[in-house]
């Protein structure tokens, strides 16, 4: 059985993916990605990109949304 994909947006970090996914860019071309749990960057410095590199902990990036509980 696949696994359900999960994402979760890291406090001050990227967001993590897990699970069954592909990566596409613009023009839908599949990144090459071999492992079920990527890093992707939110902060918008990595030198990976879409991929973090680790670049948001030495340039201060911050971001500590908190879902809306439904009701
Ligand atoms: S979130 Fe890690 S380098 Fe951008």
């Amino acid at each position: 059985m696949t696994e359900p994909t999960k994402i979760t947006a890291l406090d001050n970090g990227p967001f993590l993916v897990s699970g069954s996914f592909v990566i596409r860019d613009g023009t839908g071309q599949a990144y090459r990605c071999d492992r079920s749990q990527i890093a992707l960057c939110r902060c918008g410095r990595s030198s990976g990109n879409p991929f973090c590199d680790g670049t948001h902990a030495k340039v201060g990036f911050s971001a500590t949304e908190r879902a809306v509980p439904q009701a």
